[in-house]
Parts: structure tokens; C-alpha cells; sequence
């Protein structure tokens, strides 16, 4: 998708932020990343998925600071495209490659990799399909660990309906619970929420996220005549956050696949010849 073919007003959520190439776009934006890579201890010799990943800002500081090999996989070409342009100019193609595929379909054999990681896609999915797709490719023992955002209370049919004119129409946030209900059904073990926080009084993470980014500060010069009603569509996504925040969190859901269980050991087989050998031995 071009920007240029299309006005920013007439994107829908995905075409604007992979328009704008935006590295965070997530609750609690690359703080809560960094918090999350903390907790979740990825070694140097572990083969790591980023499912959705965007422009790769997570993926490329991954590479970075723990060397380990990473593959990030996106819908969008455009974002792609951001993505390996970010892990050239950060010096970690060599770590770290991106590539267009469906979280749905994963273009992996089973057993493939030590982790998998998403930021804000399954909120937008069917979270119980995608689980059991990174539950194909994770080796046993293999982990996940997923940053979503979450309901805390029930929303009212009016907020449900400003929240997907915001964030598109298939957004659907769920409670703490039926994520980590949604894990189990994948067959994950040991699933248990980290992390979780309150949505914080500044909600929207694009806009603070725009003078971090070198991708998107790049890119503003030449979107500067999209500006106002760039800026629009920014403060209305803002403004719904702040005065909704208190219906809605974040948290890191995580689980373990569990090493495929051993099948129970066969009796030994006795043979004609052996039976018949023990039934002459006996007195
Ligand atoms: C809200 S963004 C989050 C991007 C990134 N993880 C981050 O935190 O900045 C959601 C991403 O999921 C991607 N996406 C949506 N549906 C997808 C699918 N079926 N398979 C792969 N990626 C998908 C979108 O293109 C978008 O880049």
C-alpha cells in the first residue's frame, strides 16, 4: 500500500502505521518491550520468531543485545520492507531477517523454533488459531510470549464500537483469563500473565513514539503535506484511550510447549520358544 495513493484518512489502522513505519505499536510502547525482554531471559543461541513484527524495532534491539538469530514475519510488505531497511542500518542482517508471511500459515517446519514472540497482533486475531500455530513451530520446551492489550471490565456496546473505529473493526481485547484460557486450549503449558499494567494516561503509543523512531522521523519531511489530517487521525485514536483508559490494560501472556510425552514402555515380548523354556525350568 502507498501512502501516496491513498488518504490518511481513508487507511485503515494497519496501512497507517505500516505507512508510517511506526516500531512500537503497542500498549506501553518499547518501555514495556524492554521490560518484557528482561523477563523473558533470551539466550544468545536461542532461534527466536517475532510474529507481526512490524518495522523490526523489536526485533533488531533483540539482535542487539543478546546476539541471538532472529526471523520477524509480517502481512505487510510495506512494513517488511521498513523492517530489513532498519536491520541494514543498524548493522544485525546478519541476526535478524523479515519476511512476508501469515501468522496463520506459518512458512515453518514443526519444531522450529526455542521462542516465539508477538506485540498487539492476537488482539486483532483469532487468538486460539494463532496460538496453535506457534505451538506448531516451537520446539518442545519451546516458549511464548505475547504483549496484548486486555479488557479489565466489560465494555459498554458504544466504547466497543469507538475503539474498532479507531483500531479497525476486528479489535477485540480480551480479559487476562481468556488469553491464558486460550493458550491452554493451543495445548501450552505453564501459562501465566507477567507483567501486567494499567493502560497509562498518555494511551496513544503512536504519538509518542514519533520523535524516538529514527524510521518514522525520517519519513515525516517527505508526509508533511499528510500532516494535519495525520494529526487528526492521531489525537482521535489519543483521545479515545484517555478518556476510555480505565476499561483497559496490558500484560505479557506466556506459556510453555511441553516436551511430547514419553509412550508408555511395551511389556517385553515373549516368544513361543521362551515360554516354553521357562514353563520346563520351573519346578
Ligand atoms: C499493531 S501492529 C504491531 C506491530 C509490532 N508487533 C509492534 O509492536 O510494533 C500489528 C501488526 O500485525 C500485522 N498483522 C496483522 N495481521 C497479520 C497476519 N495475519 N499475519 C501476520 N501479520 C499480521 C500488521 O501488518 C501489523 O504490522
Amino acid at each position: 500500500m502507498s501512502g501516496e495513493s491513498k488518504k490518511v484518512e481513508d487507511m485503515n489502522y494497519f496501512e497507517l502505521i505500516a505507512w508510517l513505519g511506526i516500531g512500537s505499536s503497542h500498549p506501553g510502547g518499547f518501555p514495556a518491550t524492554q521490560q518484557n525482554l528482561a523477563a523473558m531471559q533470551i539466550e544468545t543461541e536461542q532461534y527466536v520468531l517475532d510474529a507481526g513484527c512490524g518495522s523490526g524495532l523489536t526485533a533488531c534491539h533483540l539482535a542487539k543485545t543478546t546476539g541471538c538469530k532472529i526471523i520477524g514475519i509480517d502481512i505487510s510488505a510495506e512494513m517488511v520492507e521498513k523492517a530489513s531497511l532498519r536491520a541494514e542500518k543498524e548493522g544485525v542482517s546478519h541476526l535478524v531477517q523479515f519476511r512476508v508471511a501469515d501468522v496463520y500459515d506459518l512458512p515453518f517446519d514443526d519444531n522450529h523454533f526455542d521462542f516465539v514472540m508477538a506485540e498487539s497482533i492476537t488482539v486483532f486475531l483469532d487468538k486460539v488459531k494463532v496460538y496453535q500455530e506457534f505451538y506448531r513451530v516451537l520446539k518442545p520446551e519451546g516458549r511464548v510470549a505475547d504483549l496484548e492489550m486486555v479488557i479489565l471490565a466489560e465494555l459498554p456496546p458504544n466504547i466497543r464500537t469507538e475503539m474498532k473505529a479507531c483500531f479497525g473493526s476486528a479489535t477485540n481485547p480480551l480479559p487476562y483469563e481468556e488469553y491464558l484460557e486460550a493458550l491452554t486450549q493451543a495445548g501450552f503449558l505453564e501459562v501465566e500473565l507477567k507483567n501486567p499494567q494499567r493502560m497509562k494516561s498518555n494511551g496513544n503509543v503512536i504519538l509518542s513514539e514519533l520523535k524516538k523512531d529514527w524510521v518514522l522521523v525520517k519519513g515525516l519531511a517527505e508526509k508533511a503535506s499528510y500532516l494535519p489530517s495525520l494529526m487528526t487521525r492521531l489525537r482521535k485514536n489519543s483521545s479515545f484511550m484517555k478518556k476510555n483508559r480505565g476499561y483497559f490494560g496490558f500484560g505479557l501472556i506466556c506459556g510453555r510447549k511441553p516436551t511430547p510425552p514419553t509412550p508408555p514402555a511395551r511389556p517385553e515380548k515373549v516368544g513361543f520358544k521362551d515360554w516354553m523354556r521357562k514353563l520346563l525350568h520351573r519346578k
